[in-house]
């Protein structure tokens, strides 16, 4: 099965082609063909954040250009003509991106392709109405299925899929998982745990009560007067910290770190560098330094502690890690130790550091599982959902 993905949930467009086949467990395999991502990070980082409406334009601008880079790539970029006769009822609203679809479309037949995949939510509503609409319009204009995906369940699949050692992007076999499976969510909007006794079966078992990890990241970031998106920056000062060995000259809270069940608190982690900010300023290098890494020690210390008594109340045999922060360094690190000095044989899966922030191959492979349980939706019925929960 050939499927095209769209993810346009926050500041990343995306879209993907992946050839897939077999089911997971069993005999699954999957090729990328084409591949082609763009971030909107350098345009969001004078406002802090992203900024909806910008993001929304960017998608709309950017997705054609990424379509025909990606069809391209496949070597799958046709030639003839496709009818548009439908399109501006569909893209009424999303005025940028009409046109250059419709010159497109008037210059390109149907690809090989079997279904589109695109983000639904959770995310910026603003920012996935474009990819929606854009799907929608693919789907019309080519006669193809729709499936919807949740972009967290992007973020586990991935896991699952790329964390596995043997695994590349240009042709790889899956190996089976052991379950019950953890899922610990760590992104910009997302801290959750959630466990699964059957592929694709979520229970959630933990989230955060206020900002999520990837937030307070950038949050301490701009605190420091570090760029955005903060996550990068405070992993790399962290560990030029940890080069130099400085010693700690104050300590930072652990929320919520022995509470008995398995939520999480960010926020007042947060207040409390804003308090040391403000008692050190101005702020040198080095104490931004000292900060970025007990910052980062107090959000391991509370993730580990949490997924660890995870792994042994529910005999967990496989943790997926998925969603940006599972880039940083020490989290990564942290969490794989910690399982060995436990002497758990649970396996580890955490994807390469280059695709654990948002893609389209993420959506290209929950499409596919999805497409594969035939869980297309009639075009009218799918909408975006900023808010759209997994469980
Ligand atoms: O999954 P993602 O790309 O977007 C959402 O779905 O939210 O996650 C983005 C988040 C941002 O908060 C960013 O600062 C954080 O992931 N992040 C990191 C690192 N790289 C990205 N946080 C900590 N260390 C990193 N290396
Ligand atoms: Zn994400």
């Amino acid at each position: 099965m050939r499927i095209l993905s769209i993810e346009t949930s926050c500041d990343e467009t995306g879209i993907t082609i992946i050839e897939a086949s077999g089911a997971f467990g069993a005999d699954f395999r999957f090729t990328v063909l084409g591949d082609a991502l763009l971030s909107q990070a350098a345009l969001h980082a004078p406002h802090g954040g992203v900024f909806p409406n910008l993001a929304r334009r960017e998608h709309e601008i950017n997705l054609v250009p990424l379509l025909t880079r990606a069809l391209d790539d496949s070597g799958m970029r046709t030639s003839g003509v496709t009818d548009t006769s439908g399109l501006s009822k569909i893209l009424a609203r999303e005025t940028e991106l009409l046109p250059q679809l419709t010159a497109f479309l008037e210059t390109h037949a149907k690809p090989d392709i079997d279904a589109i995949a695109v983000t639904h939510g959770p995310g910026l509503e603003p920012a996935l109405w474009v990819g929606v609409n854009f799907a929608k319009a693919l789907a019309e204009a080519w006669q193809l299925p729709l499936v919807p995906v949740n972009h967290m369940e992007g973020h586990i699949i991935l896991s699952a899929v790329s964390g596995q050692e043997n695994s590349n992007t240009q042709e790889s076999k899956i190996k089976p998982l052991g379950f019950p499976l953890l899922s610990l969510l760590i992104s910009g909007g997302h801290t959750e745990l959630l466990l699964s006794k059957k592929w694709m079966h979520y229970t959630l078992i933990g989230q955060t009560r206020d900002d999520a990890v990837g937030e307070a990241f950038d949050k301490v970031a701009r605190l420091l007067d570090l760029p955005y998106p903060g996550g990068p920056e405070i992993d790399r000062l962290a560990s030029q910290a940890r080069n130099e060995g400085f010693t700690k000259s104050f300590t930072l809270p652990r929320p919520m770190i022995d509470t008995d069940d398995y939520d999480f608190s960010f926020s007042g982690l947060k207040t409390a560098v804003r308090r040391v900010v403000e008692s050190n300023t101005p702020l040198t290098e080095n104490m931004k330094m000292e900060i970025a890494r007990e910052f980062e020690d107090a959000c391991a210390d509370v993730l580990i502690t949490k997924t660890m008594k995870a792994i042994e109340e529910f005999g967990v045999e496989t943790v997926l890690v998925g969603g940006g922060v599972s880039a940083n360094e020490q989290i990564r690190m942290r969490l794989a130790a910690a399982i060995k000095d436990y002497g758990y044989d649970t396996k580890l899966l955490i994807p390469p550091r280059e695709l654990s922030t948002d893609n389209a191959l993420m959506i290209a492979l929950a499409g596919y599982f999805r497409a594969l349980n035939k869980e297309f939706a009639e075009p009218e019925t799918i909408r975006a959902n900023g808010n759209l929960k997994l469980v």
